[in-house]
């Protein structure tokens, strides 16, 4: 949620953040600005623009030369997206700069008792109140200028900070919000995340909240708020910069629906143990004893990861046999939950950074619960709170809408339920059944993701609804509400997912020609309770499209996939219906990748 990207160096600063603010902009892309000064002080220079990043861009003017900046593509919550609201947000007398992603939360009181002396607000954001603290510290180094301002500051961060006078650094610090060093060769870089780096440099440094850092050309320094010298030794990111361009697709989001056969077969990778019809995870630390001793599983995650997390569920439920739920992290912190020792608590996040999330986690952690992560980014603020858990290795998902990383996350559950399961009283059998089930997905998606041709008339067809339902019973359910999010999401058509076997309590009198239902029929024992929902629907002549294994008589179309495993089918099921929100919005001319009033990586709450 708004992106932040700086740079101290030697090379020409303008067109290196625009190209970062561009690689950052799924974060938030209502506004973007940038402020860049030379090492011979000449000054800080700004601009700003409601809109893109191609909308900065086109403000740049001609000249436009310095070697250090600062640059922020914006989600707006304080303040409607504007020039002026838009980061950075400098002091009258241009001297300060700063950028900055989280919420002050006491902002309203800061800026009253600013305004009271006099100062002149220029934006209606949070942000503004950091610039007059820092601008107005009588400290004499900017790192202690920006530590005063930080202490009467209550809330989430990650900053990056300019001054005219101290024009041979960048100081930057995090709370609560990803703030990440990239360390180059006489050249540094700070970002909100890895993708605006890593064409660039590999070697990051990760600061912790609480942490804070000067960049120089040359060097930098990492310590705490307090001001106690911390130590940072770059890590190399895994991800690779290439990951990052759309490789001839035309969206994000049609690149990673098309990348999950690979996506799959990499969360599988080296994880297969045959000998005991089990699999390895590393990093989950929770050993046999553990495992057995727990006595039911919550899993906690917000959206798609909150979806993934309902198939997760069902997956440890019928194969470990422990009682499993999945609830949204954002309502489970909120009502003072009974936090029970034998219960195995898990995030899931692709981000790693949901505050919802990682709120839930702190909240946990505080009263003795043990966490474990199913996490997409690796390092991630998520990953690093949790005692333990599954990488997901979807690869970076750009998309504001999760695809891949939805499909690899319950692939993630699905080892860690055949672990658990065969830890516990899973067969053997039934061991190697799951196993062979997982090793026939990567072909089975690219099967699926063959039929784009007929997902795309679909629809078309579709794609008039004004509203739309879902249904799904048992393991369905959850591929119903994600498609209807999917949905929603990006096509803006009103969707609502239902248990199929709750039609009849209520949402059947939304049923007629106008309202189609999108229904998940699985070739499993629920099959025959399906079509008898379908009858309900056509004896009310609603228009149906199925997403089943074989033809559905009742239904208007059938898309067919391949069957696998019951256990394993909803992650097959899924898969046509993020084609088919992708058409639908594609053809209603909707901006794919950048969904109104969306951004992905929910940083506030
Ligand atoms: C939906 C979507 C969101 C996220 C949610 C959680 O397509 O992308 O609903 O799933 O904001 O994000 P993570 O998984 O990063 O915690």
């Amino acid at each position: 949620m708004c992106g932040i990207v700086g740079y101290i160096g030697k090379r020409d600063v303008a067109p290196l953040l625009l190209e970062g603010l561009a690689r950052l902009e799924y974060r938030g892309y209502d506004s973007a600005g940038m402020v860049i000064t030379s090492p011979k002080g000449t000054g800080l220079k700004m601009v700003k623009a409601k809109g893109r990043v191609r909308d900065l861009e086109a403000r740049v003017p001609k000249r436009f030369a310095g070697t250090t900046g600062i640059a922020h593509t914006r989600w707006a919550t304080h303040g409607a997206p504007s020039d002026h609201n838009a980061h950075p947000h400098m002091d009258p007398e241009n001297k300060v700069a700063v950028v900055h992603n989280g919420i002050v939360d006491n902002a309203s009181e800061l800026r009253a008792k600013l305004e009271a002396d006099g100062v002149v607000f220029a934006s209606e954001t949070d942000t503004e109140v950091l610039t007059h603290l820092i601008a107005r510290s009588q400290a004499e180094s900017l790192e202690e200028k920006v530590r005063e301002a930080l202490k009467v500051v209550e809330g989430t961060y990650g900053i990056a900070v300019m001054h005219a006078d101290f024009s041979d650094r960048v100081v930057v610090a995090r709370n609560g919000s990803p703030v990440v060093l990239g360390v180059g060769e006489k050249e540094m870089f700070v970002a909100s995340d890895v993708a605006a780096l890593v064409a660039h440099t590999r070697q990051v440094v990760t600061l912790n909240d609480g942490e804070m850092a000067t960049l120089k050309a040359d060097d930098f320094r990492t310590y705490t708020t307090t001001g106690t010298r911390t130590t940072a030794t770059p890590e190399t990111v895994e991800w690779e910069a290439a990951s990052y361009d759309m490789g001839g697709h035309d969206t994000y989001m049609h690149k990673e629906i098309s990348e999950q056969a690979d996506a799959v077969d990499r969360v599988l990778r080296g994880r297969i143990d045959d000998r005991f019809s089990t699999v390895h995870l590393g990093g989950l630390n929770l050993d046999a004893r553990e495992a057995r001793g727990i006595r039911r599983v919550k899993i906690l995650g917000c959206g798609t990861s909150y979806h993934a997390g309902l198939i997760g569920a069902g997956l440890i439920e019928s194969l470990a046999r422990v009682p499993a739920d999945s609830e949204p992290a954002s309502e489970f912190r909120y009502r003072n939950p009974v936090v029970d020792p034998d219960t195995l608590y898990i995030a899931v996040s692709q981000s790693g950074e949901t505050y919802d999330v990682l709120a839930a986690v702190q909240e946990l952690k505080r009263k003795g619960a043990r966490v474990l992560g199913v996490v997409n980014v690796v390092g991630s603020a998520i990953a690093r709170e949790t005692d333990g858990g599954v990488y997901v290795h979807a690869g970076p998902e750009v998309c504001v809408v999760s695809t891949k990383c939805f499909t690899n996350t319950v692939v993630a559950f699905a080892l860690l339920a055949l672990h658990l399961g065969r830890i516990r009283d899973l067969s053997v059998a039934d061991g190697k059944r799951i196993i062979e089930g997982l090793r026939r997905l990567p072909a089975q998606i690219s099967e699926i993701l063959e039929s784009e041709d007929e997902i795309r008339k679909l629809a078309d067809e579709y794609a008039d609804a004004r509203s739309m339902m879902f249904i799904g019973r048992v393991r369905g359910y959850p591929v119903a509400l994600e498609a209807s999010l999917k949905l929603k999401e990006i096509s803006y058509i009103h969707a609502e997912a239902y248990p199929a076997s709750e039609l009849k309590h209520g949402p059947l009198a939304l049923i007629e020609p106008a309202l189609p239902t999108v229904a998940i029929v699985p070739d499993d024992e629920l099959l025959e309770k399906n079509r008898a929902a379908l009858e309900e629907i056509k004896a009310r002549s609603g228009r149906i499209l199925a997403v089943a294994h074989q033809e559905q008589e009742k239904a208007d179309h059938t898309i067919l996939v391949p069957k696998n495993e019951d256990e394993l089918d909803p992650i097959l099921m899924g898969i046509p219906l993020q084609l088919f929100a992708y058409h639908t919005a594609l053809s209603l001319g909707r901006d794919i990748d950048k969904p109104r009033n969306l951004a992905k990586s929910v940083t506030v709450e």
